[in-house]
């Protein structure tokens, strides 16, 4: 795909005063949203005909911050390259009207017929799909050492020309020799002070376990049925288990879907708590959707 450099300063501007509009109203109202994540969404750009996605990344006071989750992006990027072709990515920041400096990420849209979401809709489920096998390679090569990981969830590909193509880079997953997940410059700065050490360890947690392969391939297989197509679990689940000594199988993905459900429940609580400090106590805009990505709702 040739991709053009598709929004100036200026459109990156309106759809940010959208996005703080959205935010102050809890309203998705004059945004495309695309898809709903964890903690933000994915907005296609411009209104008619769209044919870039925008995503924000995390905003903090200082510009450094924006500049450091760049570097990180950069550097996952150049991580994964060898293994997984990685979508066409810019890195942009603005400087919003209450002068914060608002990082984002803007990629082509691919059509809804080369994401790997719609492919496994229409497709028949095998574990030789030619999709199967290239994340069940991809998982595996970019694992090896241990220095970077996927976010493996099939909705995170599209399929272009008998490729994957990665393009969930928010959140990269990259880890030290010994294991441990990098820090995420900016995040933990913006919490309340108590809830800190809690939310941490568990991000921590969450990152150090996403470094392993058995993990990763467990992800990718918890996000078949989020997306309706359990019929592609048992498929997966085969191509997956040919590379685990401690096979994944379906109950085990099916269990780990509930208490996803409710871990995700207790930290969206605490996110509501953090918002509520921050525009309360410190009198200041809470920049973080959040977001139900089961019902698709902001709360
Ligand atoms: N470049 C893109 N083209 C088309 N759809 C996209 C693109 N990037 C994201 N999306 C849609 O938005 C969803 C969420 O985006 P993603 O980058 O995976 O962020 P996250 O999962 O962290 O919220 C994707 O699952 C996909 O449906
Ligand atoms: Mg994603």
């Amino acid at each position: 795909m040739t991709y053009e450099p598709s929004l100036s300063d200026e459109e990156l501007k309106e759809l940010d005063r959208r996005i703080a509009k959205a935010l102050r109203e809890r309203s998705v109202e004059g945004l495309q949203v695309l898809g709903m994540g964890e903690a933000g969404l994915a907005l296609a750009w411009p209104d008619d005909q769209p044919t870039a996605v925008v995503k924000r990344l995390w905003v903090s006071d200082s510009a450094a911050d924006a500049q450091a989750q760049f570097k990180r992006i950069r550097e996952y990027i150049s991580r994964l390259a060898p293994f997984v072709e990685i979508a066409p990515t810019e890195l942009r920041a603005i400087v919003a009207d209450s002068g914060r400096t608002i990082p984002f990420i803007v990629q082509p849209l691919y059509p809804k017929e080369q994401l790997v979401e719609h492919v496994l809709e229409v497709d028949e489920p095998s574990s030789d799909h030619p999709i199967v096998t290239s994340l069940t390679e991809a998982i595996v090569l970019s694992g090896a050492d241990g220095r970077q990981a996927l976010d493996g969830q099939f909705t995170n590909f599209a399929w272009v020309e008998n490729k994957l193509v990665f393009f969930d880079l928010g959140s990269p997953f990259m880890y030290d020799e010994n294991g441990n997940a990098e820090d995420v410059p900016g995040v933990l700065d913006s919490l309340p002070t108590i809830l800190r050490p809690v939310l941490r360890k568990q991000i921590q947690g969450t990152m150090n376990r996403l470094g392993g392969k058995r993990y990763t391939f467990r992800q990718a297989a918890i996000s078949l049925p989020r997306i309706g197509q359990d019929r592609w679990l048992v498929p997966a689940l085969n191509a997956f288990n040919e590379h685990l000594d401690d096979p994944l199988t379906v109950e085990e993905i099916h269990t780990r879907i509930s208490r996803m459900y409710r871990e995700l429940k207790v930290m969206k609580s605490l996110m509501r708590v953090q918002r509520a400090w921050a525009v309360g106590v410190r009198r200041r805009p809470y920049e973080t959707f959040i977001t139900d990505s089961f019902t698709g709702e902001l709360t």
